[in-house]
């Protein structure tokens, strides 16, 4: 297929000549940016925050916040002072020692980025969660990770088994009127009398940062575990990929309970010094387009979907905003559309870099930098320092233009140290060859572009957020009508994809909509309104394996009308 590349628009760009000698670069030459390597003395927090309170930067706005009550800024300095009480709150009243894992259940706010910075200085482990997870999917996560300390919100706290978490000993608070005792706590009057000097806890750059969890095709979510080391890719992507200068004003759309809005909405922006702006509320399009008039943002990062719902807006919308402010538009999490792109020429006069990674890469991998050809379409190329592939089922590279596995070579410094608890599952990610084994099929054309085709496994992305299909099974089975159920992805013009779920019942129930509606509450209340499935089907009986797993790939085929393939697993 001939592709239209589109060169470069404008700018100064921090990695200029790309050519595939950089495959070489030594991530070694970036220690030299962090005090670490003069000091020995690590920890993320002070290189991200501290660090900058001590220089010419000690009164740049590192955040600038706004939702429908608040619109506060605050500087590097006062950032270190907000965290430094942070961390004494969760000293003094929850223990917390290195290694804890401190769990974050709450709405974006300031008081969420102090508390994230404040567990990190003490050597916590921080558990980001996504304020719209359900009762199950929080105990889960909580359960797993044996979580110490959760920092939520009284609204929230609702969500939380607290009974049934036997290592979870401090809860704060984070709301008014807060009644306190021995394992309630007030974390806002808390940190009014807090000390604005702390001790950092200085850790190894082994030592652990921070745990998402994420789906696979089967089993419960599993604990991603990041390490102090991944600090070094989150710098050096935030040059040369985010291409963020000392000027510029740069807002990451997501929210911190995915990768993204940490590895991009926190560490990466505040390890370069940036202005980082965070927007709390929901998605709506005039708003998004005038918080970057009202804040002249400069580098702007978010998903695919949400430039498709801009795009569905109209570009009339787009005329009533001064946009002048952008130079740098950047979408990650699913496929960018070509079409996305071509939108995106036509309304901000800017390309649109899709960038590929995955929580469990904590950082960007394959890119499209400023400096770079695009070609639409395509996930751009590896990074300096980066070596990625295709592979076969065995571990052999194939040549280009032919499909198979998106593997990495390890050793990149932002890789995931492990799969909390579960460390053959983290083995079972890698091949022989030292190949990180992603699970997404792609392939590579002559140029060395990397153009995804899809997942291998039945892992869902909808609305970029990453489901599991066994996950949301096994609450649809949960519910006194269905008998089983099976679940995959639907292709989808805005959300990428869009969950739908196969249902069988038991005998005696009747197969009405008001239980279809019964069923998608009873999975947006027990576990996430985005795991809920947007389409539900009965059948009679769904197609399974002589062992009994549920085959998804026969209920896809019968979705998009495709050969079902190989079906001598099949019973009957
Ligand atoms: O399938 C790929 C898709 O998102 C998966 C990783 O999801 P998650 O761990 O939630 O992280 C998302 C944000 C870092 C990948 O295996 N994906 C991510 N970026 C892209 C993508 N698919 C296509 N193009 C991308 N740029």
């Amino acid at each position: 297929m001939k592709v239209e590349a589109l060169s470069p628009t404008n700018g100064d760009y921090q990695l200029k000549d790309y050519s595939d000698t950089y495959h070489s670069f030594d991530w070694k030459e970036v220690e030299r940016e962090f005090s670490w390597y003069e000091t020995g003395k690590v920890n993320l927090a002070y290189e991200a925050i501290d660090r900058h309170a001590e220089t010419f930067r000690k009164n740049k706005v590192a955040l600038y916040y706004r939702d429908a009550s608040r619109n506060e800024k605050y500087t590097f300095k006062e950032m270190k002072e907000e965290s430094n009480k942070a961390a004494n709150v969760f000293k003094s009243f929850g223990d917390v020692e290195k290694g804890d894992r401190v769990f974050i259940f709450m709405p974006r706010s300031p008081e969420l980025y102090f508390a994230v910075l404040g567990a990190i200085k003490l050597g916590a482990i921080v558990g980001p969660l996504f304020e719209a997870f359900m009762e199950g999917a929080v105990k889960d996560r909580l359960e797993d990770s044996e979580a110490k300390v959760l920092v939520t919100t009284p609204e929230l706290l609702e969500r939380v088994p607290v009974n049934e978490l036997p290592a979870l000993k401090h809860i704060f608070l984070v709301g008014e009127n807060i009644e306190e005792d021995e394992k309630y706590i007030d974390f806002l009057s808390k940190m009014e009398s807090a000390d604005p000097h702390a001790q950092i806890e200085w850790v190894e750059r082994t030592d652990g940062l921070i745990l998402h969890y994420t789906s696979g095709s089967t089993g419960k979510p599993k604990g991603v575990l990041h390490v102090h080391n991944a600090m070094i890719q989150h710098y050096q992507t935030a040059k040369w990929v985010l291409d963020l200068n000392e000027d510029d004003v740069y807002w990451c759309t997501a929210d911190p309970g995915w990768v993204t809005g940490t590895s991009y909405g926190i560490f990466g922006p505040w390890l370069t010094g940036t202005s980082n702006v965070i927007v709390g509320g929901r998605f709506k399009p005039e708003n998004w387009y005038k918080t970057i008039e009202d804040f002249g943002i400069s580098v702007w990062y978010s998903a695919p979907t949400a430039f498709r719902m801009l795009m569905g807006a109209g570009d009339d919308v787009v005329k009533k905003f001064d946009l002048s402010s952008l130079r740098h538009v950047l979408s990650v999490g699913e496929p960018l559309n070509p079409e996305v792109i071509r939108w995106g020429m036509k309304v901000f006069n800017l390309r649109i870099h899709d960038t590929w990674w995955m929580t469990e890469t904590g950082a960007q991998l394959i890119c499209n930098y400023p400096s770079m050809d695009i070609k639409p379409g395509s996930m751009g190329k590896p990074i300096p320092g980066v070596k990625a592939a295709i592979i076969d089922d065995q571990g052999n590279e194939l040549p280009p233009n032919r499909m198979g596995n998106l593997a990495i070579k390890k050793g990149w410094p932002s890789m995931m140290h492990t799969i909390w608890k579960n460390e053959p599952k983290y083995q079972s990610y890698f091949m022989p060859g030292d190949w990180y084994v992603s699970g997404d099929s792609a392939y590579m054309d002559q140029d060395g572009y990397f153009w995804f085709q899809g997942r291998v496994d039945d892992v869902i992305m909808t609305s970029g957020e990453r489901v599991g299909p066994f996950e949301v099974e096994s609450k649809l089975v949960e519910h006194p009508a269905i008998a089983e159920a099976g679940v995959i992805g639907k292709p989808d013009p805005v959300r990428g994809e869009i969950i739908k779920a196969f249902v069988a019942l038991r005998d005696g129930y009747e197969t009405t909509d008001e239980l279809k509606e019964e069923i998608r509450q009873f999975v947006k209340k027990g576990l996430a309104a985005h795991a809920a499935p947007r389409e539900i089907e009965f059948r009679d009986k769904l197609p399974k394996t002589r062992s009994g797993k549920i085959m998804r790939r026969v209920l896809k085929a019968w979705e998009l009308d495709l050969p079902t393939g190989d079906l001598s697993t099949m019973e009957d």
